[in-house]
């Protein structure tokens, strides 16, 4: 379940509903879906998106999208440190960053224009998009794991472009809460991974 965090304003939300009203002017979607019952510990990648088909199908008409896939990171990922680097300074895409979290959790900065910097902590069961064009980063939080659907209108879309005065120093991603917590013998809770 997600947590909404308005850092300027020091202000929080946690009911999905709430959350989801607050983000559609800015164009973001958010969206729960169920993810226990629905897939196994150990599904593959197709069975993951075998699973959520009719999800996906009414993405991809809602979006344009085309295709769909599912990433993998956890602490075993080569080349981790590297990858996280580059999700998490300031950055635009041309297309919509649209993920669906089915295990694992990380925090999506998103920086409107014209409106305040938005914590969004996304853990399994979370959908969310960040329009096209507009300045995001991401971290994850101390597990080091996302599974992720991904969506795409043209895979090479994903290209990010990034913001040269990037504010992604200027905001803790935070990650809270009981599915958030990080492995025992982990680092602290608020040791995320930082840019
Ligand atoms: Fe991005």
């Amino acid at each position: 379940m997600a947590i909404l965090r308005i850092p300027d304003q020091q202000r929080e939300i946690t009911d999905a509903s709430e959350i989801c009203n607050f983000l559609a002017p800015f164009g973001i979607w958010y969206e729960s879906w169920d993810v226990a019952g629905r897939i196994g510990d150990d599904a593959s990648n197709e069975e993951i998106l075998a699973a959520y088909e009719p999800e996906i199908n009414r993405l991809k008409e809602r979006g344009g999208f085309v295709t769909a896939d599912v990433i993998n990171v956890s602490p075993e990922t080569p080349n981790l440190d590297a990858m996280l680097e580059k999700f998490s300074k300031e950055h635009t895409h041309s297309e919509d960053e649209v993920r669906f979290t089915v295990k694992g959790s990380g925090v999506f900065h998103i920086h409107p224009d014209g409106g305040p910097v938005l914590g969004i902590q996304i853990g399994a069961g979370d959908l969310i998009n960040v329009p096209a064009g507009v300045q995001h980063w991401f971290n994850l939080c101390g597990d080091r794991t996302i599974r992720c659907i991904r969506l795409f209108q043209d895979p090479a879309g994903w290209v990010a472009h990034y913001v040269g005065d990037g504010i992604h120093g200027n905001y803790e991603p935070v990650c809270l809460g009981p599915n958030f917590l990080p492995p025992k013998d982990g680092p602290d809770i608020d040791s995320v991974i930082k840019p």
